[in-house]
């Protein structure tokens, strides 16, 4: 995408290279301040950031321009290549510190996964009366011999089935439900984006190099044949707001008594974190009014448009919900299983 500059006298521009781009214009300070275009006249260097001739920087409005379709090629060819891309793996012109963002979400990532991996096979301390974990919930099959787990009357569909190859692997519920919400986070398109980068390098940041530079792209025809089922994936992440919802509002009542507990609140505040995770999906806000082309209904608010407002809130704040609610449901695992095991107390008022 490519960005001219315009002040209230116009374009701004500059017809020299770089030394003269530097006098007249603040070049930028990480080297990629420079964005290369072309007029009618003919090559025109556009610069980020116009000084006045005093020195003091304009602000600079940027606006779109949907005119300039150029590509690295073309630019090599017909005009005076400034900045560019460096070539190669994590090469970049950049100077800001970009491997930040992808290194700590690697960090976070890849615990979230060793983590839950590693509680979803244990089958085991996911219960204490009232506190179910949401990595095991619902629980459809419930086997009582285990320690910490719910009694049978608790499951969907009482003890564990004869089925089970129990000699391949242990039984564990959470094994058979996880798959649904992990699959909503994977194909998320936030998540996509973070694992892209800080997993595949593909590529790593804004204009860094990729690891598999030279591998040709394949468009829908890869990975994105899965990512498309997205919008499936959600339908059933929808279910587990239910879900969730109701195991918040049991965590408030032990043995037919109300009441409160440190677990109560955290089974709470996770489910509003998944909500609100949730709520902001780039397909939930398509479903509920996005996909519409007119939502005022000529000119009366409508319902579409109502709600598509309130996803859009979320939607602008879904990368923070996707990670305070990814981190947030393996405290809240975390919590039940020490409580199970003993090493915590709840506080609480019954
Ligand atoms: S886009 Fe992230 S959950 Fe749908």
């Amino acid at each position: 995408m490519f960005h001219s500059v315009n002040d209230a006298t116009g374009p701004v521009k500059m017809t020299t290279g770089r030394r003269g781009c530097r006098a007249n214009f603040a070049a930028s300070r990480r080297g990629i301040g420079l964005t290369l275009a072309v007029d009618a006249a003919g090559v025109t260097v556009w610069c980020n950031q116009p000084r006045r001739a005093g020195g003091a920087l304009r602000p600079p409005v940027l606006q779109r321009d949907g005119a300039f379709p150029i590509v690295r090629r073309d630019m090599a060819t017909h005009l005076p290549v400034i900045g560019g891309h460096a070539e190669g793996f994590g090469k970049t012109t950049r100077t800001d510190n970009w491997r930040g963002g992808p290194a700590i979400t690697l960090v976070v990532f890849l615990t979230f996964i060793v983590y839950t991996t590693w509680a979803a096979l244990q089958g085991n301390h996911y219960y204490v009366d009232p506190y179910l974990s949401p990595f095991y919930s619902p629980v459809l099959f419930a086997d009582p011999s285990v320690a910490g787990a719910v009694p049978v009357s608790h499951a969907w569909f009482g003890a564990v089935p004869s089925w089970w190859p129990s000699k391949l692997i242990s039984f564990s519920p959470a094994l058979l439900i996880l798959v649904f919400p992990g699959s909503f986070r994977f194909t998320c398109y936030y998540y996509r984006k973070a694992y892209y980068r800080s997993f595949a390098g593909s590529p790593p940041g804004c204009a860094v190099g990729p690891l598999a530079g030279t591998r040709t792209y394949r468009g829908e025809t890869a990975a994105l044949v899965f990512q498309n089922l997205h919008r499936y994936a959600m339908y059933f992440a929808l279910i587990f707001i239910v879900l969730l919802s109701k195991d918040a509002v049991e965590a408030f009542f032990r043995d037919g008594k109300l009441g409160i507990g440190v677990g109560s609140v955290i089974l709470t505040i996770n489910v509003i974190l998944i909500a609100s995770y949730t709520f902001g999906c780039h397909s939930f806000r398509h479903i509920i009014g996005g996909r519409k082309d007119c939502m005022s209904d000529c000119g009366k608010p409508s319902l579409a448009l109502g709600t598509w407002k309130r996803a859009t809130w979320f939607n602008a704040r879904h990368m923070q919900f996707a990670w305070a609610s990814l981190v947030w449901v393996m405290v809240t695992d975390l919590y039940v299983r020490l409580l199970s095991m003993g090493y915590l107390r709840d506080l609480h008022t019954w």
